[in-house]
């Protein structure tokens, strides 16, 4: 009886054990697909700012592949940056220059900008 008991509390541990380890692992992934279509769209339309290399370029964007923010917040918070920029006066912006919504592209759609998500978090260290 009581190595029964043992057996069970060991079954849970283990449970416990693989559960956690599980979760500590549920990043999202990104598919080659999405990230090449992302980087296609950021060379067409945020380089102009950002620059070629995502490194940023003086007085018009910042460094992507160093950013915090990137490196902070999730998939869903950086579709709703890119959805609606980030104007100089909110209270983030830190240049002082505005972040265009859609990056001034109005065309790219919310699947668009899903892409340049991936290719960011590819680049951000
Ligand atoms: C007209 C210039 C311009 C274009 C085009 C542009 N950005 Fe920006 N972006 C900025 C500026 C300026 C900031 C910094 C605003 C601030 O001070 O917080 C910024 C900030 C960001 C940030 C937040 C970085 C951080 O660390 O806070 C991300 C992410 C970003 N841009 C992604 C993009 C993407 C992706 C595109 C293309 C879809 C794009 N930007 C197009 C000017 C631009």
């Amino acid at each position: 009886m009581k190595n029964n008991l043992l057996t069970i509390l060991a079954i849970f541990i283990f449970a416990a054990l693989i559960l956690t380890a599980c979760g500590g692992s549920s990043e999202p992934t990104y598919s080659a697909e999405d990230v090449a279509a992302g980087g296609v769209i950021f060379a067409a339309t945020c380089s102009a700012c950002h620059g070629p290399d995502a490194k940023g370029l003086p007085n018009l964007g910042k460094d992507l592949t160093t950013s915090e923010y990137i490196r902070d917040n999730d998939d869903e918070d950086l579709l709703q940056l890119l959805i609606g920029g980030r104007p100089s006066g909110h209270e983030l912006n830190t240049t002082g220059v505005d972040m265009p919504p859609r990056g001034g592209n109005p065309s790219l759609s919310d699947d668009d900008l899903r892409t340049v998500v991936a290719y960011m978090r590819s680049i951000n260290q």
